[in-house]
């Protein structure tokens, strides 16, 4: 992508549609040819033409009649639904399958900021801005995550203060896990924030309390918190309002 200061973002065509998924540069100069490419009303005739990348490109140009996908940087929020893996290499059905399958072929790649096990629902950010991903998922970023927590043995009592201690330890694990809070709702089920992402955190730190976490679901990251209307499997482009959100700290 071309830049220069003050000046906006511009790309070559066949570029920017291959990067976008539509196909190989090749198979975009053929769409731009076939008259299948406009912006702002009218048949684009070069490929070699530099389209500014704006976030209003999307509703600017249409591809056989259909608006351009969102440009990068792309950031998703998802209501991650039970049963589907986070990464490329865990076998099963993947999150990326939930997305357009063109998405699946852009350039930046989109990938999850942070993981949540298979059997963990909720809500689930996706980027392909891997400054942002970094920025969001850095120790330094300090930022909460919280869990719904449904425990197979009643809670103990004494939880709460060990998980706050600073000194927990968890299997396999040298570094204690920082101070984490945890709010009763019911004998079996509490809310557990939490302000880093090691693996298996929450699972670990009830095992390590000699019980079982049988149902987890994530519902807010900052202050931003799942959509009560938005289905597990759904997912949309997250606001630059949402956004601010994740980076509060609550
Ligand atoms: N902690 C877990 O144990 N699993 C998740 O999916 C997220 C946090």
């Amino acid at each position: 992508m071309s830049t220069a200061r003050g000046k906006i973002p511009t790309m070559r065509l066949d570029r920017l549609l291959a990067n976008l998924g539509y196909g190989s540069r090749r198979e975009a100069q053929a769409l731009v040819a076939a008259a299948l490419v406009t912006l702002d009303g009218e048949t684009v005739a070069k490929a070699d033409l530099h389209v500014p990348v704006t976030p209003d490109l999307q509703r600017r140009m249409l591809i056989e009649g259909v608006p351009l996908d969102p440009p990068p940087p792309l950031i998703l929020i998802m209501h991650k639904p039970l049963g589907v893996v986070c990464s490329h290499r865990e076998p099963g059905r993947s999150v990326y399958a939930l997305l357009p399958p063109r998405w699946a072929r852009r350039d930046p790649a989109i990938s999850t900021i942070g993981r949540l096990d298979k059997e963990t629902s909720g809500l689930l950010l996706m980027t392909d801005d891997g400054g942002l991903l970094h920025r969001i998922i850095s120790p330094k970023a300090d930022i909460a995550k919280r869990y719904l927590v449904t425990l197979e043995c009643s809670l103990r009592g004494n939880e709460a203060d060990i998980f706050a201690s600073g000194n927990m330890l968890i299997e396999g694990e040298a570094k204690p896990l920082l101070p984490a809070s945890l709010e009763v709702i019911a004998p079996t089920l509490c809310w557990l924030t939490i302000r880093e992402g090691r693996y298996h955190q929450v699972r670990s730190m009830f095992e390590a309390t000699g019980n079982h976490v049988i149902a987890l679901h994530r519902d807010r990251i900052g202050g931003l918190d799942l959509p009560e209307d938005m289905a597990a499997g759904a997912y949309r482009i997250l606001t630059d309002v949402e956004l601010g959100l994740v980076m509060d700290r609550r």
